[in-house]
């Protein structure tokens, strides 16, 4: 074969993603940036030298997926151990194949009968490229897979390069934070069973000078819900390299002969215009191609929970659905409580039907009450738990994650069932299944509240480390056949709050509980955190009692009107202008919910959001005084994302402009501390 036809380009909208093998046998990637006019104008992947005696070619080379083996010493993607101890691959280019928009790559080992497939998609619109792997064992003996990442990324060479990333813990979660990345490594990860709330499968990378309108940002996430890992390495040879993929911290997996292990998809993109665009990218890709139900704004729904926490029956849950139906709610969310023997946080989770006491007809007298006052029927539940105190927990308590010499763990009073078990996975399944059938439900709040601990099973199929992986296959295993069965029913991912947000789970939930932080001051930070990577039409946002006297209403309003508008306050006690107003915000959110779920959204300065319909002839622009460090009483805001020869107009303003001039002025928001404003932003029609 001729190794210099051995070279690829994938190229998107704006961008160019180049590799191939290089004449010493080794894929590398050449190439990763701005789209260029020519498909001659792309580097082609060269040939190093080592370092002294020290550092192989491969240690100075960009590898697209470099694997333990040989004389490479830094991240590698893959390592295993083979069946008679050898620990050493040697993946040498074997064939290629590719479509349209998609490119495979084998290699194989030059000794052990071991096949990769890289694989490659190109999101033309969205400027995001996805990869994956499988590695197929054609022996007899098996071997164990000891790292399997997705992918890895390198940037252009020679650059100090900040890493943007995402942080946090329960009620605090999505701190932005940007770093200078030196010399070593910088790891993100989660081992907590879920992607956590303590750090969120995603990044940002530019090289100091970005801003969130300008500047080249390089940007991925990971679609996995479970332990994964993000290494950053700035080499000692200035090449700065991102790896992503399921965490092998306690991981290994034993590949039997004849079998293959497919690893979660990564996606990674790049713009020359800013942080903003980079996130926009990523929210049209996730809103257009990984939520189930993409075209459709999500309704304004009511939760009780914070009104009456575990005390539900159906006088207390039609009192409030009555007042949330007044007030233009479109869909009323029973939480937690409902179901068999379920009066705290000490019992129930597993039994998952209609507590006879508190529903002795069942929910659907409840659903009836619910659907006659014009809203749909939403139901929380919390399928991946057991109380010890459940008869699930009683008929089976060894469906649980557990060491049998070790006393499990509790959090909040529950266990954790093992997902991987195909009975715990049949058992659910039959379970929510027949709610779904017997109740007119539109809406499922899937929780997750607790952590890991002791994440052992009795008798793993393989090795005891697969449990992380399994219980996530698990997890996608029943929810997927859920909503095959349901398509309709709209599904949150909760797990006490952002503990579950990422690639991987949007594509079972149309959306996300970000935060059981509902403090509007918080939450303009927590959102903006969580609008780094992912849309609005994700953003669940309530409007609760937690600020309730102390900061406007409107502010509150305004706040959650960001996301997919929720209310969550105890309405039997709000008074009668508090319920008129809310009826009034209630009304302006519809009409602008189509550009805030469905449109391309701009931050701007102080927290200040501004939501563009596709078409850009509509927008709506929350401008706030949260406070510090703002010192004066006027917020200066400049447009963006309006078209630069279309007029517009802009309410409260009374100027009839171009997109251009008004996006080169200053605008200024006379705003006390915690006051807010809506505007609305139209064409000028002729
Ligand atoms: C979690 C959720 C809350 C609520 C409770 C119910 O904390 O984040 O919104 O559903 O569980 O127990």
């Amino acid at each position: 074969m001729e190794i210099s036809k051995l070279y690829w380009v994938l190229e998107t909208c704006n961008s160019a993603y180049c590799f191939g093998i290089n004449d010493d046998g080794y894929l590398i990637n050449s190439y990763w940036g701005k789209r260029k006019n020519n498909k001659t104008d792309y580097p082609l992947p060269g040939q190093k030298e080592g370092w002294a005696s020290f550092d192989s070619p491969a240690n100075v080379l960009q590898e697209e997926y470099p694997v333990y083996g040989g004389g490479f010493h830094h991240e590698p993607c893959l390592k295993i151990t083979f069946a008679d101890g050898v620990r050493d691959l040697v993946l040498r280019y074997d064939t290629d194949w590719s479509s349209k928009n998609e490119i495979a790559i084998q290699l194989r080992d030059s000794y052990y009968p071991i096949r990769l497939i890289s694989h490659y998609r190109a999101h033309y619109d969205y400027d995001l490229i996805e990869r994956w792997v499988e590695v197929f064992n054609e022996g007899n003996e098996p071997i164990t897979i000891e790292r399997i990442f997705s992918a890895q990324w390198h940037f252009p060479e020679q650059q100090q390069y900040f890493l943007s990333h995402l942080s946090g813990k329960w009620s605090d979660e999505f701190h932005l934070s940007r770093e200078a990345l030196t010399s070593g490594v910088k790891v993100l990860e989660s081992r907590r069973l879920t992607s956590s709330h303590h750090h969120n499968p995603w990044f940002m990378v530019d090289a100091g000078n970005a801003t969130e309108t300008h500047g080249e940002v390089w940007f991925g996430a990971l679609a996995w819900s479970g332990n994964w890992k993000l290494a950053a390495e700035v080499t000692n040879f200035d090449m700065t390299r991102i790896s992503m993929g399921i965490n092998d911290w306690d991981f290994a997996w034993r590949l039997n002969g004849g079998e293959n292990f497919v690893s979660p998809s990564a996606f990674a993109g790049y713009t020359e215009n800013g942080f903003g665009q980079a996130s926009r990218s990523l929210h049209s890709f996730i809103r257009e191609q990984l939520i189930p139900h993409e075209s459709k704004p999500h309704k304004i729904l009511y939760n009780s929970w914070e009104a009456t926490l575990f005390d539900v029956d159906e006088i207390s849950q039609t009192r409030l659905a009555e007042i949330a139906a007044s007030m233009g709610v479109e869909l009323f969310v029973l939480d937690d409580g409902w179901f068999y023997n379920r009066n705290s946080d000490q019992s129930g989770l597993g039994d998952w039907w209609p507590d006879p006491v508190k529903f002795p007809h069942g929910l659907q007298p409840l659903i009836q009450k619910v659907n006659q006052l014009g809203m749909d029927f939403g139901l929380w539940i919390e399928p991946e738990m057991v109380n010890p105190d459940s008869d699930l927990y009683r008929s089976h308590p060894n469906w649980i994650l557990h060491f049998p010499t070790r006393k499990p763990t509790l959090a909040r009073n529950q266990c954790i069932l093992n997902m991987a078990l195909p009975e715990v996975q049949t058992y659910l399944i039959e379970k929510i299944d027949r709610l779904l059938k017997e109740n007119n439900i539109a809406f499922i709040k899937w929780d997750m509240n607790r952590n890991v601990s002791e994440p052992g099973w009795l008798h793993p199929p393989g090795d005891p480390k697969e449990i992380w992986v399994r219980y996530v296959q698990g997890l996608y295993r029943v929810w997927g056949e859920l909503r095959l069965r349901h398509p309709d029913v709209i599904w949150q991912s909760c797990s006490g709050g952002g503990g579950r947000a990422d690639l991987g789970i949007l594509s079972f939930a149309d959306q996300i509980w970000v935060s059981d932080n509902t403090q509007a001051l918080a939450r303009l930070q927590i959102q903006h955190g969580f609008s780094m990577a992912y849309p609005a039409i994700t953003m669940e946002a309530w409007v609760t009692d937690a600020d309730r006297g102390k900061l406007p209403l409107s502010f509150r309003f305004h706040v959650s009107m960001c996301g997919s508008l929720g209310i969550g306050g105890n309405l039997l006690q709000w008074c009668e202008d508090e319920l008129d107003e809310a009826t009034y915000w209630i009304s302006r959110y519809k009409g602008l919910r189509e550009i805030i779920q469905l449109g391309e959204q701009y931050r701007l300065e102080y927290y200040s959001t501004q939501y563009m319909s596709k078409d850009y002839q509509h927008g709506v622009l929350f401008v706030f005084n949260a406070g510090e460090p703002v010192q004066t009483n006027s917020i200066k805001v400049r447009l963006q994302g309006l078209q630069p020869d279309v007029i517009y107009e802009v309410e409260g303003f009374n100027q009839i402009k171009s997109g251009q001039d008004w996006m080169s002025e200053v605008l200024v928001f006379p705003l006390a501390e915690f006051e807010s404003t809506i505007r609305e932003i139209h064409k000028k029609i002729e």
